[in-house]
């Protein structure tokens, strides 16, 4: 395990931008840097990074986080491995510590099963390159194939001889394990026989490159052999979340915001040779959810190329209704009879490819309406349940203004009134969400799931100028995101005591660490010291935990600081955390105008931090004075009305205790506080 101090220099070494900008072109935007967003497809950026808060945010798609959220999202790393990466990247060298026996276990037995197949991919190189038979048998397939030599590199492809237990009696001699070799499935699991004999190899990759398993091609057109054997799964080879070719085909999918589709190894090696790199195989199976994820991370387009007869086809098209509900766009595009993406490639050259799929490739739920109503013509039975079978796939997509375009699309082909496709739709629609909330009902999803009702901010019997200079500095106010105006939800509004305490979080999350220069201790001290007995009396559960939580560790003498809240293991603590973060980001002109509230003489909060702290702290305390009041002055009333005259002065007493301190508050706050 990474030690905790190592953790942190770690994350004080690394620059959001530096990180980002391995992956995404960067422009100089006022404070941000700005690019096109890697985890959708746009054509222009709305992918934003900022340096000063070291996080990033896209206005497109929503994703946004730290670095480490970025390369776990973007590389599909795990916690550790991201911040391995960012060591190698800042040079700063990793003194382990012991981790716990089990994940010792885990992490021990991925890096042994990788280091296995890392083995397994050299043997089986150096058999195609380095051998005589390898170069006359294997290498010269591979060519007659079409395939060059760079390719045959890049791709891993490699050859297993007709030979008993080659391969086993290298590996036992270089020492590997017998137990991992039958593991990861390079020898029986008698361990008596190399698993792979007489085979052209094709290396399967993960995404961030590493061996995960092989695949191994025979080179007769006997029959009763299999084409291709597969290695088994294994803790590093989830069959249903790799897809062939990804590790390669990554980035030309983002560049290009589409994916291709294809069935086999030799038709993603083939087109990538062509020079049409954005390509991926399902290996002959249908697409899983976790293949479609791992998609839609990269791009919302896919296009998928059949070779097949109609009936598989059909089949096909079954699964691609969990596509739609990714929200990807799909099309499906035919090839010529006789021809598979590699023979046609092969034939007649990637540009005549991308010709051919531009042109024939048609968007999914036209091609199945299109290939349904040949199956059912002249039989209304059928029909009917076509009609059903295309509205059902429609209602998968998530976006309305999609799917009422294919409806009112649909209902000229099926020649159905939109009306009885819209109802259709909505009977389907409204089912799901049911089934939805009830799964929601049995299990209470996360706080931030629900969208907060929109109470009016500031009601009850005050108003409170919202201190947006502290929200919305300048700097960024003035050169913001102006595109995204129309983006911008209208101000936030949350009830009034919430967004009180919402501050109060905020202000631990951002500042929770700063000292403050007069008072030489923390905000977060400074904070949560003179809330302490409202720590208690949170009326938002999520905000009230957060608080409590700043205030246990500062107990125990622990630090927290935005990464820790960023990483934090509740997800609805984390979202909460870049919500905050990127709150400026959303800032909207209209503030100004509409609260009439000048913005340009406030200086950004991050070097103002001690006023926007004791503002928040101010406004905090007022609302529970206020809250305080009003509940005291209720018992004033009954008291008065039962004629218990003794405590009603003594509420009298209080009340004007409590008056006072609010009027004090107010007047340190400029808020006013209207009398009743
Ligand atoms: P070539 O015939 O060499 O062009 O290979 P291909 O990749 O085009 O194979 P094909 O179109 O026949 O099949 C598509 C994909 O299905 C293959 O790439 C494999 O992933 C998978 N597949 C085909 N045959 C078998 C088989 O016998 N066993 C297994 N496990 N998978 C197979
Ligand atoms: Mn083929």
């Amino acid at each position: 395990m990474i030690p905790p101090k190592q953790v942190q220099e770690i994350l004080d070494a690394t620059r959001i931008e530096d990180v980002v900008e391995d992956f995404v072109t960067l422009k100089r935007r006022g404070v941000n840097l700005i690019g096109l967003c890697p985890f959708h497809g746009e054509r222009t950026p709305s992918f934003n990074v900022n340096p000063a808060r070291n996080i990033f945010k896209c206005f497109g798609c929503g994703k946004a986080g730290d670095a480490i959220t970025f390369l776990k999202e973007h590389e599909n790393l795990t916690y550790p491995e991201a911040l391995r990466w960012l060591a190698r990247k800042y040079n700063i060298e990793i003194q382990e510590i012991e981790r716990s026996p089990e994940q010792m276990a885990e992490a021990q037995l991925a890096d042994s099963l990788y280091i296995v197949n890392d083995f397994g991919l050299q043997h089986f190189q150096k058999q195609l390159f380095d051998t005589d038979e390898g170069k006359s048998v294997a290498l010269a397939y591979f060519r007659k194939r079409g395939l060059r030599e760079e390719i045959i590199r890049a791709f891993g492809l490699g050859y297993a001889p007709d030979e008993r237990d080659l391969l086993l009696r290298q590996a036992k001699s270089q020492g590997y394990s017998l137990d991992l070799l039958k593991k990861v499935g390079l020898c029986s699991q008698d361990g008596s026989r190399d698993f792979f004999r007489a085979r052209v190899m094709f290396t399967i990759h993960n995404m961030s490159g590493k061996v995960a398993a092989f695949a191994g091609r025979t080179m007769s057109s006997e029959k009763t052999i299999p084409k291709y054997i597969n290695s088994p799964e294994t803790e590093i080879y989830v069959k249903n979340k790799i897809l062939y070719g990804a590790f390669q085909a990554k980035k030309a999918i983002r560049q290009l915001d589409e994916c291709l589709l294809v069935e086999g190894y030799m038709d993603v090696i083939s087109l990538y040779q062509a020079g049409i790199e954005n390509v991926v195989a399902s290996s002959g199976t249908s697409l899983t959810e976790g293949q479609l994820q791992l998609i839609r991370r990269n791009t919302s387009n896919l296009k998928i190329l059949y070779d097949g007869d109609p009936a598989g086809i059909k089949a096909a098209l079954r699964g691609l209704d969990l596509a739609l509900e990714q929200d990807l766009n799909v099309k499906i595009c035919l090839l010529p009879d006789g021809h598979d993406p590699d023979s046609y490639v092969q034939e007649f050259g990637g540009e005549a490819f991308t010709k051919y799929t531009t042109e024939n490739a048609k968007d999914f739920i036209f091609f199945k309406t299109d290939l349904l109503l040949e199956e059912t013509k002249g039989d209304p039975i059928k029909r009917a349940g076509l009609v059903k079978d295309i509205v059902g796939s429609i209602a998968k997509i998530p976006d309305t203004i999609k799917r009422s375009v294919y409806l009112r699309e649909c209902s000229t082909l099926l020649e159905v009134p939109e009306q009885a496709l819209y109802s259709e739709a909505n009977k389907l629609i409204t089912n799901t969400l049911k089934k939805k909330e009830e799964k929601a009902a049995r299990q209470p999803s996360a706080a931030s799931d629900v969208p907060p009702a929109a109470p009016p901010m500031w009601g009850g019997d005050e108003f409170f100028p919202p201190d947006i200079g502290a929200y919305f500095p300048p700097s960024e106010a003035g050169e913001g995101f102006p595109e995204f105006e129309s983006q911008q939800k209208p101000a936030e509004r949350k009830s009034g005591e919430e967004y009180q305490e919402r501050d109060i979080v905020r202000l631990l999350i951002l500042y929770g660490m700063q000292i403050l220069p007069e008072e030489n201790i923390t905000v977060g001290e400074y904070v949560l010291s003179d809330i302490e007995e409202s720590l208690g009396d949170f009326d938002n559960a999520l905000y009230g935990k957060i608080a409590k939580e700043c205030h246990a560790l500062l107990v125990e003498g622990k630090v927290f600081d935005q990464h820790y809240f960023i990483q934090h293991e509740s997800g609805e603590v984390a979202n909460l955390a870049i919500d905050l973060l990127a709150e400026p980001w959303e800032f909207s002109p209209n503030w100004e105008a509409m609260w009439n509230y000048p913005l340009q003489n406030q200086p950004m909060p991050e070097r103002n931090f001690t006023l926007d702290m004791r503002q928040s702290l101010d406004r905090f305390k007022l609302r529970k004075v206020q809250k305080m009041c009003a509940l005291n002055l209720a018992r004033v009333q009954t008291a008065s009305k039962s004629g218990d005259h003794e405590a009603m002065m003594r509420f009298m007493k209080i009340q004007q205790k409590l008056n006072e301190t609010r009027n004090e508050i107010a007047l340190r706050t400029g808020t006013v506080v209207l009398a009743k």
